[in-house]
């Protein structure tokens, strides 16, 4: 797992971005993104968007797959992951809506939507370059604690900490959804390569636990430890519960030549 530690929220969306137009670019016009909902990858976004902006990035050809999805959520409800996604990744990066998917919360038949999202992603090639961010609790996707970690898409019930978390975005608690659909932990482990953000001192016990804990359910993202092409990019508050964090330091000074991939 390499962790990269950077002085500002703004320059780990930087670094990160860097980092997934760098593997985007090495997966060729086809690429596959997986795309995470949350406000951890929003100035990766950014970042991505500036580079289409400038003509050193091009999606239109290239296909994402959502991690999760609300259930019970009206169609077009702005709070939905559809919606999300919509607004934060297929119109900024000006990819083609007809290959950006979500899976289905609305299905008559949940359990079919499940299997039809992973036949899907199979069917795209796999994912390229999966973004992830990281609940307080340590959840990756909606994958909670006590997930399968060898789990694939399906429907999970959220987690209380997790819904109160998620509560900022909806008129009241009351209103967020209790269950959702989210790729497993099996699925995002799949991915060719990931790239995990976290940002803020309110992430520093789960970035802990997921590069350094033990791997377990009890910390989801913890799995990632298993997974042999991971950079995990935190700013200097989520970074603070890290114990070899001195280490990590040293490990981003010898890594200039990123640079030269973000052309
Ligand atoms: C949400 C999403 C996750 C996201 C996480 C963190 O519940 N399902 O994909 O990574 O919570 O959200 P945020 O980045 O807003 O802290």
């Amino acid at each position: 797992m390499e962790i990269v530690i950077c002085s500002t929220p703004e320059e780990a969306g930087e670094v990160a971005a860097a980092r997934v137009a760098q593997v985007v670019k090495e997966a060729g016009p086809r690429a596959v993104l997986g795309v995470a909902t949350g406000s951890s990858p929003l100035a990766l976004y950014e970042g991505l968007t500036r580079r289409v902006e400038e003509g050193t990035l091009d999606l239109s050809e290239a296909s994402a797959f959502a991690l999760d999805e609300y259930v019970g959520l009206p169609a077009g409800d702005p709070n939905s992951y559809a919606a999300t996604i919509d607004k934060t990744v297929t119109v900024p990066l000006k990819m083609n809506p007809a290959n950006v998917h979500v899976p289905d919360g609305a299905a008559e038949d949940l359990k079919q939507a499940c299997e039809d999202y992973e036949a899907a992603i199979k069917a795209a090639g796999g994912v390229d370059v999966q973004i992830l961010g990281i609940g307080s609790n340590g959840h990756i996707g909606f994958n909670e604690p006590s997930s399968s970690l060898a789990s694939r898409t399906r429907i999970k019930t959220l987690n209380e900490r997790t819904r109160e978390d998620n509560a900022r975005y909806f008129a009241s608690i009351d209103d967020v959804p209790r269950h959702c659909l989210t790729q497993g932990l099996g699925t995002i482990m799949d991915a060719r390569a990931v790239v995990l953000v976290a940002q803020g001192e309110g992430k520093a016990d789960a970035v802990a636990a997921l590069a350094e804990g033990p791997v377990s359910t009890m910390c989801p993202g913890s799995i990632l430890q298993m997974h042999r092409t991971v950079t995990v990019v935190v700013d200097e508050a989520a970074a603070s519960k890290l114990k070899l964090r001195e280490y990590y330091d040293v490990t981003y000074e010898h890594k200039p030549e990123w640079q030269e991939f973000d052309a």
